[in-house]
C-alpha cells in the first residue's frame, strides 16, 4: 500500500480522491500496489463527505508521518505551498502537485532539492491541464533542439475568444457569462490579463531551455482590449484571435511573450475552441507536434496530478531527471520578433502610409470612421516607431 496526502481538499483535491476512487482497480494494475490517501489537509472541516476522517489541520501530521511516501498540493499559490514542497522533499518524501505559480516561481530549486534527495518532483498538470506536456518535453521530444513552443494554455480566454467570434459579443458580456460557467474567477485578472498563461509559459520555456526563466521577464498582454470589432476585422481577414503563449529561439535565444494573436485557417491552433487547449511544439529534427486536449477542470486536472503519482511509483528508488537549472536563461528582447501588425487608426491612408510604407489594408467596418490595415512582416522596434509617427492607434494585434 502507497500512502500518500493530499495538501488542499479544493477543486483538484477532490478530484484527485475521485479518480483514485473512480479508477481504482486500473490504477493499481497499473502500479502494482493499492494508492491509499491517509491525510487530507485543509483549513476546513467537511462533515459526511466521505474523506471526512482524513482531514487534518497541521501539515506536521503529515510531514512527520514516515508512512506517507507521496506529498500532493493543490492548494495553489506559492506560499503555503512552497514551505510544504520543501519540507516534503527534504524529508525524503515524493512530491506532485498542479500548482502553476509554485513551479514558475520555485521549480528548479524543488527539482535540485528533490535530485539531493533522490525522491522525485513532478507536475504534469501544472501547465495544460490533463493534456501530457511537461512529461513528454522532458522525456519524448530530447532528442531535439526545441525551436519553439506555443500554445493555448488558459481555457477561460479561449473560452471568451471563442464566444466572441462566434456570437459576435463584446468582452464584458463573455467575462459575465464565463464567471457564469464557472470557468473565470469572481476576479478573472489572472486569466484575462494573461498572467496565468504567463507562468505557464515560463514553465514550458525553462523546460525547454534548461534554465530558469522568471515569468516576470515574459512580455504580457491579456485579451482586455479586444473587442467585437476587433473580431469582426479579423473574420474579413479569414482569421482568428486567440491569446497565445509562445516561446520561439530567435538567433540563439528564446523570446517569450504572451498576447492575442490573429491566426490564419491553416494554423494548428487556429481551430482550438472553447475551454480546449492546445500546445504546439516545433523541434529542430522532429518538425511540428501538437499537444490537444482538455486544459482545465476539476477531473482533467486531476487526470494529470493522479499520473505524476503513478510515475513516481513505478520510479520508486529512482530520481526522474529533469533538465531545470537555477541559473536564470537570458531571454531575446521579444520587440526583436518579426510579426505582421494588424492595425487600427483614427488617421487617413496619407498618414499611415508616411509612417508604415506599404500595408495590405482591411475595409472598415460598417460605420467606423477609420483606418485598418496589415503591416509588412516587421519586428516590433520597427513597429513602434512608426506607430509612434502615426499616432491615433485604436488597437494593434499582432498576425501570426
Ligand atoms: N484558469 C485556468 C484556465 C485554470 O482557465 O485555464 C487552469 O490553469
Amino acid at each position: 500500500m502507497i500512502q500518500i496526502a493530499v495538501l488542499g481538499y479544493g477543486t483538484i483535491g477532490s478530484g484527485v480522491a475521485e479518480v483514485l476512487k473512480v479508477n481504482k482497480e486500473s490504477i493499481t494494475k497499473r502500479v502494482g500496489d493499492e494508492i491509499s490517501i491517509k491525510y487530507i489537509l485543509d483549513l476546513r472541516e467537511f462533515p459526511g463527505d466521505p474523506m471526512e476522517d482524513k482531514i487534518v489541520h497541521d501539515y506536521a501530521v503529515i510531514k512527520n508521518d514516515p508512512e506517507i511516501a507521496i506529498v500532493v498540493e493543490a492548494m495553489g499559490g506559492v506560499e503555503p505551498a512552497y514551505t510544504f514542497a520543501k519540507q516534503a522533499l527534504e524529508s525524503g518524501k515524493h512530491f506532485a502537485t498542479s500548482n502553476k505559480a509554485l513551479i514558475a516561481e520555485k521549480g528548479a530549486e524543488l527539482i535540485r532539492i528533490a535530485k539531493e534527495k533522490n525522491v522525485n518532483c513532478m507536475f504534469e498538470a501544472s501547465v495544460g491541464g490533463g493534456i501530457p506536456i511537461i512529461r513528454p518535453l522532458n522525456s519524448c521530444l530530447t532528442a531535439d533542439v526545441i525551436e519553439e513552443v506555443s500554445g493555448i494554455l488558459n481555457g477561460t480566454t479561449n473560452y471568451m475568444m471563442t464566444k466572441m467570434s462566434s456570437e459576435g459579443s463584446e468582452f464584458e458580456d463573455v467575462l459575465k457569462d464565463a464567471q457564469q460557467k464557472g470557468y473565470a474567477e469572481a476576479d478573472p485578472t489572472a486569466d484575462i490579463e494573461g498572467h496565468d498563461a504567463c507562468r505557464k509559459i515560463a514553465i514550458l520555456t525553462s523546460l525547454v531551455s534548461g534554465q530558469q526563466v522568471d515569468f516576470e521577464d515574459i512580455h504580457c498582454e491579456g485579451i482586455t482590449k479586444i473587442s467585437a470589432t476587433d473580431i469582426k476585422y479579423a473574420k474579413a481577414l479569414g482569421r482568428s484571435i486567440k491569446l497565445l503563449a509562445s516561446s520561439r529561439l530567435v538567433d540563439g535565444k528564446y523570446c517569450a511573450l504572451v498576447a492575442p494573436f490573429m491566426l490564419p485557417v491553416e494554423h494548428p491552433l487556429y481551430p482550438v475552441s472553447d475551454v480546449f487547449n492546445a500546445v504546439f511544439v516545433h523541434g529542430n529534427v522532429l518538425g511540428d507536434a501538437m499537444f490537444y486536449g482538455s486544459g482545465a477542470g476539476k477531473l482533467p486536472t486531476a487526470s494529470a496530478v493522479v499520473a505524476d503519482i503513478v510515475d513516481i511509483v513505478k520510479h520508486t528508488g529512482k530520481h526522474v531527471w529533469i533538465d531545470w537549472e537555477q541559473e536564470k536563461l537570458e531571454l531575446a528582447d521579444y520587440k526583436d520578433a518579426e510579426y505582421r501588425f494588424f492595425v487600427r487608426t483614427g488617421a487617413d491612408r496619407n498618414a499611415v502610409e508616411a509612417a508604415f510604407g506599404a500595408v495590405s489594408y482591411v475595409k472598415a467596418v460598417d460605420g467606423l470612421n477609420e483606418t485598418a490595415f496589415v503591416t509588412e512582416q516587421m519586428n516590433g522596434k520597427a513597429y513602434e516607431a512608426a506607430a509612434e509617427k502615426l499616432g491615433d492607434i485604436i488597437n494593434m494585434i499582432r498576425v501570426n
